[in-house]
């Protein structure tokens, strides 16, 4: 299999093609195995202020937006409430859209969850996130389809860590939700509190069912954000 990155260099873009090999390679490289987040139980591929990435030129990064490289604060309180609550995911099929480095999926496996979907549109992401699944010895399949508008989803819970990041993105995610039909049988949300989520109407059909206290490497990550919260969409 090949995946593109898009590489930056003296702000020209290049497109290259490296194989699934070389971009797993590309991941190890520049990023560090890091615990320090709120699921010590899972270890990452994670660029953190020890990696040379972090203080270099975007210009120098081999990736074009590594979201993947970052575990943001609704997907750490997200894997948090699946850790905890074993019960409601073990042989359950789930599907975890916006994956990025894959932690959330790794949660589900960890637990024992039948099935698990990790999707992500970025080809790169999929790749961290094998390289994530394998160092944690579970069992994940990944995705780049783009599921966000499709029907009929064949699973029991769906997965949004850390989704709201713009309007526009919100905007299509909660109407999504809306035509999205009776399954998924749960829906599950992580979020900070980021502007365009606490705001948006679909705030209505949402039930807090957890909140977590960031640890401090997220905090200094996501200005200033010190919590987070799992919900619970219900609509009526
Ligand atoms: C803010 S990151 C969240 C990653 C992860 N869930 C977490 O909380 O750590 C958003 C992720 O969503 C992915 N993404 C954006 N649009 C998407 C779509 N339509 N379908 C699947 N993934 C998407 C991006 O590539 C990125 O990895």
């Amino acid at each position: 299999m090949k995946v593109i990155l898009k590489c930056t260099r003296n702000s020209k873009q290049i497109l290259k093609r490296f194989h699934s090999k070389d971009a797993k390679n590309l991941i190890k490289q520049h990023t560090e195995i890091s615990r320090d987040h709120l699921t010590p139980e899972i270890a990452l591929h994670l660029i953190t202020q020890n990696c040379q990435l972090w203080h270099s030129h975007p210009d120098t990064c081999p990736f074009i937006d590594p979201f993947w490289a970052f575990y943001w604060p609704g997907g750490q309180v997200l894997s948090r409430y699946i850790l905890d609550n074993k019960e409601l995911f073990e042989g359950k099929t789930v599907i975890d859209i916006g994956a990025g480095c894959g932690a959330t999926s790794i949660a589900c496996s960890l637990v024992d969850a039948h099935h698990i979907i990790a999707n992500d549109i970025d080809n790169v992401a999929c790749e961290c996130i094998e390289l994530n699944s394998e160092l944690n010895k579970t069992s994940v399949t990944t995705s780049a389809v783009n599921l966000l508008g499709g029907n009929d989803l064949e699973c029991d819970i769906l997965l949004l860590g850390d989704m709201f990041y713009d309007e526009i993105t919100t905007n299509t995610i909660s109407d999504w939700l809306d035509h999205i039909g009776s399954c998924p049988t749960n829906i599950l949300i992580g979020d900070p509190g980021r502007h365009s989520f606490k705001n948006h109407p679909m705030k209505n059909k949402l039930e807090k069912v957890g909140t977590y206290d960031l640890p401090a490497s997220c905090v200094s990550e996501n200005n200033g954000f010190t919590y987070a919260s799992v919900w619970q969409y219900r609509p009526s």
